[in-house]
């Protein structure tokens, strides 16, 4: 397989994992649907008999509970203020109804547990919601960071004139749920979706909402940034999503969102979206969405900033090509641009002495690191990725890397990447004096 790349973009830090889901037929369109989780670091952890534990078991309960109010989106607190206290929240996705979203948190909330047992920071992403928290309070702040790309792996015909369609799309949702409504619809309606004709057969479906905490600017904000990483992760793709813990879009070439019968009057006040009915067989969508493969790209937590680089390893070492990353946006003078490469399995394998254990350096979460050094001399840092790293969703197929780096003064250059064999690698400068934590969790 060939996974063509031409302009990686980087906007920020760290590793990205992608993987490759193939979703399940046999699931309901209203069970939740798990797509990708998010652990911080290992600078976050908590002790099982900490504070911090005990008001997270409350804040999972309270999030979980039915006593909420009936709202898709909901902030709240375990325990009181710092140090100990743990914030979080869930959003629904703004179509689905009260039950099923109430599902969704509820899976959410005892999967995130299991997923990240010891750390505080924590974001867990779902079709139907997305639950995270933390031990700092960040209601009504934007994050765009971390987040994750999906896609599908079908290409689009035409790709200008859908990038343009999806492009004035997005930007029209962008303005609708971001647009200054009255305080009392807020909670739900920072969200907006939209389908329009592309061809006379295809039409295109479009999604996107915000956390209502924010205000209509960051709300804006976010989105932005999320619509400018469509032509990074997804152009040219019949689907794409890009995930950021306060606002996530989304489009496809079938409905997935419950369509309303009478397509929304841009009134002024439009009523709180009303939940709608889901069937519980969805044939149409379940099905086309379970013929597609979708990739998603995770940039761990971490660090400040933004990012992006993504690229490939070609399969066939004939066709091992070079990328150039370029920076996308100016984000300050700690961004440069880099190049990232693909490297083929063979020369890390001559570099790292065929994996030897000798040139094991350290052990992570996400797999084992060793130390190698390239022909020309260059040392340098293998991340290889465990291939249960993701956590062995049963949906689990395959794992693509792609990779991502901010140029960061305090970072590690991220070299490059390979794929191969089913294999996913990173690949590191090695600095001798870095502390091993950043090759291993980034
Ligand atoms: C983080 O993990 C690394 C590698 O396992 C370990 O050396 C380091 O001590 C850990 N740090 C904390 C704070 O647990
Ligand atoms: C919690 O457990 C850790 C070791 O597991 C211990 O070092 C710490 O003192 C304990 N804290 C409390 C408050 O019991
Ligand atoms: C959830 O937390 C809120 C605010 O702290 C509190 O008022 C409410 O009673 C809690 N609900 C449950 C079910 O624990
Ligand atoms: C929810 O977030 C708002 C800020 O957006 C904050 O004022 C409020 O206290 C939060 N609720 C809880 C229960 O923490
Ligand atoms: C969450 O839902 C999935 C399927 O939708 C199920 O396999 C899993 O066991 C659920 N997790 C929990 C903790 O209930
Ligand atoms: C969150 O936890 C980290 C790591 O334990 C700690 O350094 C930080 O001060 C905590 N933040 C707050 C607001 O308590
Ligand atoms: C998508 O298009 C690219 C060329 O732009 C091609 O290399 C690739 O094989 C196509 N993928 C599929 C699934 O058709
Ligand atoms: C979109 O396509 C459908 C089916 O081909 C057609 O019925 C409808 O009128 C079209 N809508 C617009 C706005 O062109």
């Amino acid at each position: 397989m060939v996974f063509p790349y031409k302009d990686i973009v980087s906007k920020a830090i760290v590793v990205v994992i992608t993987s490759l889901w193939l979703l399940s037929l046999s699931t309901e369109a209203a069970a939740p649907e798990y797509l990708y989780h998010i652990c911080g670091s290992n600078t976050t952890i908590y002790y099982p008999n900490s504070t911090f534990k005990s008001n997270l078991n409350l804040l999972l309960s309270n999030l979980s509970s039915n006593n909420t109010p009936n709202n898709l989106f909901y902030n709240t607190t375990g325990g009181s203020g710092p140090p100990g206290a743990a914030y979080g929240l869930f959003l629904c996705r703004g179509d689905v109804t009260i039950n099923v979203c109430h599902d969704c948190v509820l899976n959410a909330s005892q999967e995130i547990i299991q997923r990240c047992p010891k750390e505080k920071v924590a974001y867990i992403w779902y079709d139907q919601c997305m639950l995270r928290y933390d031990n700092r309070s960040f209601f009504g702040t934007m994050d765009e960071s971390p987040k994750v790309y999906m896609w599908n792996m079908q290409n689009i015909t035409e790709p200008d004139r859908f990038a343009q369609l999806l492009g004035d799309t997005m930007d029209k949702l962008a303005n609708r749920a971001s647009s200054d409504r009255s305080l009392n619809d807020q909670y739900v309606n920072r969200f907006a979706t939209e389908d329009v004709n592309f061809t006379r057969l295809q039409r295109l479906y479009s999604l996107v909402q915000c956390t209502p905490d924010l205000s209509a600017t960051d709300c804006n904000r976010c989105l932005r940034v999320a619509i400018g990483d469509l032509p990074n992760c997804c152009n040219g793709k019949k689907g794409g999503r890009v995930l950021q813990p306060s606002c996530n879009i989304r489009y496809e070439t079938y409905p997935f969102y419950e369509i309303k019968a009478t397509a929304p009057s841009p009134s002024p006040t439009p009523p709180p979206a009303p939940p709608l009915p889901i069937s519980s067989t969805n044939p149409r969508g379940k099905g086309k969405l379970s013929s597609e493969i979708i990739i998603a790209i995770v940039v761990p937590v971490g660090l400040s900033l933004v990012l992006l680089a993504i690229g490939f390893c070609l399969l066939s070492r004939k066709r091992r090509r070079k990328y150039n990353v370029v920076e996308e946006e100016n984000v300050g003078d700690e961004i440069t641009i880099l190049q990232s490469l693909q490297f083929d399995l063979s020369t890390i394998e001559v570099a790292t002495n065929n994996f030897s254990s000798d040139n094991k350096i350290g052990e992570g979460g996400f797999g084992l690191v060793y130390k190698g050094i390239l022909a020309d001399g260059q040392e340098i840092a293998v991340k290889r990725l465990s291939k249960t790293s993701s956590q062995g969703a049963a949906e689990f197929n395959n794992e693509v890397v792609l990779v991502a780096k901010l140029q960061h003064r305090n970072l590690v250059r991220l070299l490059g990447f390979c794929r191969e064999g089913g294999e996913t690698m990173l690949i590191y400068e090695y600095v001798p004096n870095h502390s091993l934590d950043w090759f291993l969790f980034g």
